[in-house]
């Protein structure tokens, strides 16, 4: 059998395999999807702020004054007005010293941990991570070694053993705010103590608390008050902010570095302006007045699905075998509800799960119709 035919066989038998399916409708928190109205728990627009007339009116914007593509890598000619207005005002809204953005946080990743350390370093990375961070480390060079989720005691004693045998060494440590496939928040200022206690980096990706988190919703860096402690400070412009591209915040110098070192940022075509156009406009929505709203409607919609004051949108059910995953999201569908089905290897193998994601745009009641099918 030929190889794709052969994996891809291999994948359906272990109900692995996926596909792509479309939306007849836009994007938003009520979609159509093969001739059914759904009401949309799957998505990472946490404020539904991707479909925010004032953003989509800046996009616009962008378009007349910037045209359509940047043309070039931000280095040739494709570093445009926005590009930098943009940069300043994250790195201002992250406490941070400079900020610099990429076309995915993805590619943010690729690009932040190889140009940080290298072959006689380390990447020190929690058990949970993001593929990017996974990724990102491997094509660093450096050894990589992984902590269990959120396991403090076993982050320090790995440190104290690599610092005992390296002691020159380079040291990140990669971990993210609010993990994305568990819903769950990493003990930021105690990682802090342990990162610095064995002189290393953090880079902390705030893809999911971005928006969210912190009294202008600049992330768990800014609720707890540590954005100065933190080397790396990335997060994507994709989820809350309701667009694509991500940052990073760091020194003048790290971002300096990274402009010379950080080979997706380099080597790949500059984000249309017109994308950091109306970026601008909604960082402004997320550190103001209406940004502190839409996470307080956020927040009464995750005690209205969990009974708790938590405040993170993301609401795992782990059901465990994939089979038992994807009947369970079928059946949502059948009652109106799209809600994925995460199987491995996005997950570990035996933990697939529905994971439910809440905006503040869902209305309440629709809110309330997911929470009684989930107990039925
Ligand atoms: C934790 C985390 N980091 C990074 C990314 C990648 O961001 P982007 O979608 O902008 O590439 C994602 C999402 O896909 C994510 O969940």
């Amino acid at each position: 059998m030929p190889k794709p035919t052969e994996e891809l066989a291999q994948l359906r038998e272990q109900g692995l395999e996926r596909f792509l399916h479309p939306l007849d409708s836009p994007a938003g928190i009520r979609v159509n999807r093969a001739g059914k109205s759904l009401w949309n728990f799957a998505s990472n627009d946490y404020l539904g702020l991707a479909s925010h007339p004032a953003i989509a009116e800046s996009f616009i914007d962008g378009i007349k004054k910037f045209g359509t593509g940047s043309t070039a890598s931000r280095l040739i000619c494709g570093t445009l007005a926005p590009h930098l207005q943009l940069e300043a005002a994250l790195a201002e809204a992250k406490q941070s010293q400079a900020a610099l953005t990429f076309s995915s946080g993805f590619a943010a990743a690729l690009g932040i941990i190889p140009a940080a350390v290298g072959k006689n370093d380390f990447v020190v990375l929690d058990k949970l991570s993001h593929a990017c961070l996974i990724d990102a480390a491997k094509l660093s060079g450096a050894t990589i070694r992984v902590f269990p989720h959120n396991d403090l005691a076993k982050l320090k004693s790995l440190l104290a053993s690599i610092r005992a045998k390296s002691p020159d060494s380079q040291i990140l440590v990669a971990t993210e705010s609010v993990f994305s496939m568990d819903g769950t928040i990493c003990p930021l200022s105690n990682l802090l103590d342990v990162v610095e206690a064995f002189d290393a980096m953090l880079l902390l990706d705030e893809a999911h608390g971005f928006g969210v988190l912190g009294p202008t919703g600049m992330g768990l860096a800014e609720q707890e008050n540590v954005a100065h402690r933190i080397t790396f400070q990335m997060g994507t412009l994709s989820k809350a902010a309701g667009l694509s591209g991500a940052y990073v915040c760091a020194s003048h110098d790290w971002i300096r570095l990274l402009i010379n070192k950080a080979r997706p940022f380099i080597y790949s075509t500059a984000p249309p302006p017109a994308i950091a156009n109306s970026a601008l406009t909604s960082l402004q929505i997320i550190r103001s007045k209406d940004g502190s709203a839409l996470r307080q409607t956020l927040r009464e919609n995750i005690a209205t699905l969990t009974s708790s004051n938590s405040q993170i949108p993301i609401i795992p059910h782990i059901l465990g075998s994939n089979e038992a995953t994807l009947s369970a999201a079928n059946s949502l569908i059948d009652a109106g509800f799209l809600v994925p089905a995460i199987r491995y290897p996005t997950v570990p193998r035996n933990t697939a799960r529905l994971r439910i994601s809440l905006s503040a745009a869902h209305p309440s009641d629709a809110v309330e119709c997911l929470r009684a099918k989930l107990t039925a």
